[in-house]
């Protein structure tokens, strides 16, 4: 296979840094990742000039405005990241024929649901930063076909700000914790999410029947995020007691749905993917963050 150009977007982000070492490992990728300084997917002149020079095969989008409370003061600044530019990117790689890889989440559906959420089921968002994602997919879906989008949930990694260190840090610092046990999901390590990525990559150039539209990845497996915190500390050896709290206990500004699993039936067998239990991958990046501390 000759070699094939991948531009990341957001590539200082979590997912966009687990993305590009994915990547990196295969030969046959060039790899590219710039961030908003580089790259603002906001800027149609910006995007055009960038596409008109790297002349990427693939763009993974690991952009977006993620901050999910901030999201409900700074409307204006979230629609712009989560709407405006997956709309741009669309538009562009329309132009540049690039297929174009977005991510999304499970905060599109209302979380009232009582079985995991399939890909057509109808989406109604929770909160305003849900609302901006789910604009964003439908953006992409009325402009380009040659795309992927990839809804995923309780996203973590080594890198950036997530519950996951977040929990490491408190379990050192606190003797008490209390965490919501009332709202259920599954948490998603960033770098099986990046690995999943890269599989797609390839298959969409070895694969004639190679099916783009709407797909759902996590982790394996359902928990509370008191689970999820419990676990944390009990891999870290931390003695921390962690409590579960209802949502009325730990009121945020952007409400969260109660319940967001996703079905992860069509992504495992269109593409092949065998996903890691929640618990595993967790387990792998604790022990990433302390050999690094
Ligand atoms: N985090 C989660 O729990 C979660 C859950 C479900 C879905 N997702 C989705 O997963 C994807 C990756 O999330 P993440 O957690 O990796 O996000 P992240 O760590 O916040 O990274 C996003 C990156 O995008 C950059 N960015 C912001 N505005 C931009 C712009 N206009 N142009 C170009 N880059 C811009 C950010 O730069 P600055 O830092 O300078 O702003 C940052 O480097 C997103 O689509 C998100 O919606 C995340």
């Amino acid at each position: 296979m000759p070699k094939k150009t991948i531009l990341i977007s957001g590539v200082n982000g979590q997912l966009g840094r687990k993305v590009k070492e994915a990547l990196l490992h295969n030969n046959h990728f060039n790899v590219v990742g710039l961030d908003i300084d580089e790259l603002d997917i906001i800027s149609r002149r910006q995007v055009e000039e960038k596409l008109q020079e790297i002349r990427p095969d693939v763009l993974i989008n690991c952009s977006a405005y993620t901050d999910v409370d901030n999201a409900e003061n700074e409307k204006e600044m979230a629609l712009k990241v989560n709407q405006k530019g997956p709309l741009v990117l669309a538009e562009k790689c329309k132009m540049f024929d690039t297929f174009l890889i977005h991510i999304s989440t499970d905060y599109v559906f209302s979380g009232e649901g009582f079985r995991p959420y399939i890909e057509n089921d109808p989406i109604r968002p929770v909160n305003f930063y849900g609302e901006t994602k789910a604009l964003g997919e439908e953006s992409i879906q009325k402009t380009y076909s040659n795309a992927i989008i990839i809804r995923t949930a309780w996203l973590y990694s080594e890198y950036g700000k997530n519950f996951v260190k977040t929990m490491l840090r408190l379990g050192e610092e606190r003797k008490q914790l209390g965490v919501i046990d009332d709202q259920v999901g599954s948490p998603t390590y960033a770098g099986d999410l990046a690995d999943a990525i890269n599989a797609i990559t390839i298959q969409y150039f070895n694969d004639d029947d190679f099916a783009r539209g709407i797909y759902h990845f996590t982790n394996e497996g359902v928990c509370s995020w008191f689970d999820f915190a419990l676990k944390i500390q009990q891999i870290a050896k931390n003695r921390v007691k962690v409590n579960p709290i209802p949502t009325s206990d730990y009121p945020t500004p952007a409400k969260r749905p109660h319940y967001s699993v996703l079905d992860k039936r069509k992504i495992k067998n269109q593409f092949h993917i065998a996903i890691p239990h929640w618990e595993a991958s967790l387990a792998n990046c604790i022990k990433v963050l302390k050999k690094s501390k």
